[in-house]
This record gives C-alpha cells, structure tokens and sequence, in this order.
C-alpha cells in the first residue's frame, strides 16, 4: 500500500506573519492524522519559520522551486545545499514554472538529479495543457514529460520520487470556479502515468511511486479522487491557504 501525502502549495502568498499564524492554527487541526504524510510549501522567505514552527508536528516543509546547480552567479536562485537545510521536499516543474519562467522538461530533469543527490524529495509535476487535450495528445505529452524529466535517474531513486499529475486546465489558479478533473478522467491519466513507468521501469517501481493529483482539489470533491486506486494524494494550491486544508488531510480513509 502506498502512503497517501497531502501537500500544500502555497505559490505567491503568505508573509512570515501569516505563515507562522496559520501553521499554529494548522497543527492541532490535523495533530492526530499518522496514515498520511503531510507537507506545506510556503514561499522561500517563511521557510526558516515554518521550519521553526513546525518542529515535533507531522506537517512538512518543501520548496516551490529550486535552481539544478550548487552554487553561482545566479541572481535570485536557491540550490539543493540551500533548499536541504530546511526542507525534505522540492515541487519541481510546476506548470507555472514551465509557463512563466520558460521551464523545459531538460531543464527540470537537472533539478530532479540534484535534488536526489542531496536527499531531497522532488515532487515532480506532469500535466497537459486544454488545447493538448483537445487535440488528443495528452498522453504523447504524459509521456515525453515522465521520460524526460526522470532520464538518467537511477531506478533506486525514481521509487522515491513522488510525482504529481496536475491537468493544467484544471488548476484554479485562485478561481474557485475552475472544476477539477473528473475522478474518472483522472484515474485514467494516473493509469496511464502508471503504465510509463512500467515501461521505463519495472512493475515493482511503478507500484512503489507515489502520484498525487492536483487541480481544483478541495474538501468537496478530494474523497471521490482518493477513492480512485492510482490516485496517492493531493498537491492543493489554493484550497491549502485555508484551514479547510486540514479536511482535505483527513479525507475518509
Ligand atoms: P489549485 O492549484 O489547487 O489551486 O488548482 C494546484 C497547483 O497548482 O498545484
């Protein structure tokens, strides 16, 4: 059986203030949950508080982002040594990474290898785009993006990745409006997702890696997706700023 994980993703929101008055509120709420891990990824500023705040809970902290390299001449980037002092997680190649920083699967394949090689966890995010849906291509895209962002990853390590499949056209992007994928057309793709990695892999790999849905996820609609059986978790953007998040953790086992 594969641990559920519920992750937070905060993006651009929460100063140091709200953070740390939101995780003591967070941490009683959610105290008792020990069938699920549980991870929140504030903006890099709150991450030393929350790291704080957190000590002796069963909340974690990631990363939102990470540069490949150790160190360097690169203005405004943190590296793995930087992001490990901190966190055990990383979301890397989030969709608006790729959109608005111009991230390529290439690219996000170095970070996934530098966050292995430091122990960090990657939380790698996958998904299509509406018009590759619309024009039937979601599965070509699934498929380039698992294969080239896990290329040259040991076996041993890939078993450890978490991967998160999140339909862009799905992701709220602070609309409450938007609607999640179906339950159904997401368990198709985690399926599908399932099956790469059979074939890059092995069947055991496939089994053991963990693949958490994202977009729209809420405390209304998170039972019906956990209920689909490749379906591990949750990576929430908005619906995680609130303290409704601790529903979503506690969704019916
Ligand atoms: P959303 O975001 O839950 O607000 O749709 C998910 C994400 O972008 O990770």
């Amino acid at each position: 059986m594969r641990r559920p994980i519920i992750a937070g993703n905060w993006k651009m929101n929460k100063n140091v203030k709200e953070t740390v008055g939101f995780l003591e509120e967070l941490i009683p709420m959610v105290a008792g949950v020990d069938d699920a891990d549980i991870v929140v990824a504030p903006p890099f500023t709150a991450l030393s508080d929350a790291k704080r705040v957190l000590s002796g809970s069963n909340i974690n902290v990631a990363a939102q982002n990470m540069h490949a390299l150790e160190k360097g001449a690169y203005t405004g980037c943190i590296s793995a040594t930087m992001v490990k002092e901190l966190c055990d997680y990383v979301i890397l190649g989030h969709s608006e990474r790729r959109e608005f920083f111009c991230e390529t699967n290439e690219m996000i394949n170095r970070k996934v290898k530098s966050a292995v090689e430091h122990g960090i966890t990657p939380i790698l995010c996958i998904g299509e785009w509406k018009a590759d849906r619309d024009s039937g291509r979601t599965h070509e895209v699934l498929h380039a993006q698992v294969s080239q962002c896990l290329q040259d990853v040991p076996v041993e390590e890939v078993r450890n990745i978490i991967l998160a499949y999140e339909p862009v056209w799905a992701i709220s992007r602070g609309d409450p409006n938007v609607k999640p994928a179906t339950p159904d057309v997401a368990q198709e793709a985690h399926g599908f997702i399932r099956g790469i990695l059979s074939d890059l892999y092995d069947d055991e790999t496939s089994q053991a890696v963990r693949i958490l849905y994202g977009g729209s996820m809420k405390p209304e609609n998170v039972n019906e997706l956990m209920k689909q059986p490749d379906i591990d978790g949750g990576l929430v953007g908005g619906a995680s700023l609130k303290l409704g998040f601790a529903d979503i953790v506690k969704f019916n086992r």
